[in-house]
């Protein structure tokens, strides 16, 4: 495992919620410490492929830094960095595209699902996965950390490798898919769907940066059923079962362990265990975060380490690209 390379991004688009943490980002912070190369992009270049307002993603962007930092990114054990800092990327990106077809692209999910919202998509949100292609490829990464969403644009990654293997000779290893967890959170108003930022109600998701009145509020109204005992029974009773699975997750213990502590309590009772559990986890999350919102020149500092650190890696490999094509 001396040459594995870990690469994952996440968009600044917003602050993480429950499902981004448990989902994702608690995975991120200990592959950090399994593997030797790590690399976590705060891509910007992909956020564009929805409107976003210039000041409003300039702010993002250091609050998402101060968001996977808090979290427990350590950027003396990853590299931390904004794509767009890496003209690499789009390079990289370009030469790929020309690669692969539209109709290879036409059916993943970024664009299915988000060009729906809207009478056209962008070609941006179009090619939005070569450019995944491209950061995971950039850095010779063997191993993604993503969720099952994102299963199909690793597929597209591996193609890509491929292909231009065959065509330029063997540069790139295969990426290979590291499922971040299979817990899936899902929304407090809506069981049946996940947890996602773009659910519009207001109680739907607990975000990182949530104050514990808010974290209250949101347990105490989230959707259960007519049984009062607590049970987890994903299938059948998924609110109940949702909240026994935060619970479990923020207290660090099994479903099992969660389970038996609300044997005698009723769902009621037992959301007081959860809005504990959730409260305790996050508090010094958010405590951190804001302590970091406010130091921009410390949150600049370790994006631009970061930034000359990916750069040292990608010059190399893009170089060689660039002979490969014969440029
Ligand atoms: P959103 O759906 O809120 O836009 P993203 O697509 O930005 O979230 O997801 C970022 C990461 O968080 C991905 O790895 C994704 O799989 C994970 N993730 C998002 N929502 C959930 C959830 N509800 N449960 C578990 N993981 C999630
Ligand atoms: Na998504």
């Amino acid at each position: 495992s001396v040459d594995c390379r870990v690469f994952s991004g996440i968009q600044p688009t917003g602050t993480p919620h429950l499902g981004n943490f448990l989902g994702a980002l608690e995975n991120w912070v200990s592959l950090q410490h399994q593997y030797p190369l790590v690399l976590y992009s705060i891509v910007d270049l992909h956020s564009i492929t929805q409107p976003q307002d210039p000041q409003q993603l300039r702010a993002n962007i250091l609050d998402m830094a101060a968001s996977l930092l808090a979290c427990g990114i350590d950027p003396e054990k990853a590299i931390l960095f904004q794509q767009s800092q890496v003209s690499e990327h789009t390079e990289l990106s370009w030469i790929l595209g020309c690669l692969t077809s539209m109709p290879r692209l036409r059916h993943l999910p970024q664009w299915k699902i988000k060009s729906k919202q809207k009478s056209e998509g962008s070609v941006g949100l179009y090619t939005y996965p070569v450019l995944q292609a491209a950061d995971i490829l950039l850095y010779k990464s063997t191993h993604v950390p993503v969720g099952e969403d994102q299963v199909q644009h690793l597929e597209l990654a591996q193609d890509l490798a491929r292909i231009f293997n065959n065509h330029y000779g063997e540069l790139f290893p295969e990426p290979r898919t590291l499922l971040s967890s299979t817990r899936k959170v899902k929304s407090l108003r809506d069981p049946l769907s996940k947890m996602s930022k773009s659910d519009p109600h207001k109680l739907a998701s607990i975000t990182i940066t949530d104050p514990p009145e808010d974290i209250a509020l949101k347990i105490r109204r989230a959707v259960t059923d007519f049984t009062s005992e607590v049970t987890f029974e994903p299938e059948t009773r998924p609110g109940v079962s949702n909240l026994v699975t935060i619970h479990a997750a923020m207290a660090q213990i099994s479903v099992e362990d969660a389970v038996s502590q609300a044997r005698g309590i009723d769902t009621g009772a037992y959301k007081n265990l959860v809005i504990e559990a959730v409260i305790e986890r996050l508090t010094p999350i958010r405590e951190e975060i804001e302590r970091l919102r406010a130091d921009h020149t410390y949150l600049e500092s370790v994006l631009l380490q970061g930034t000359q650190k990916a750069r040292e890696l990608a010059a190399p490999v893009l170089k060689e690209v660039r002979h490969r094509v014969g440029f």
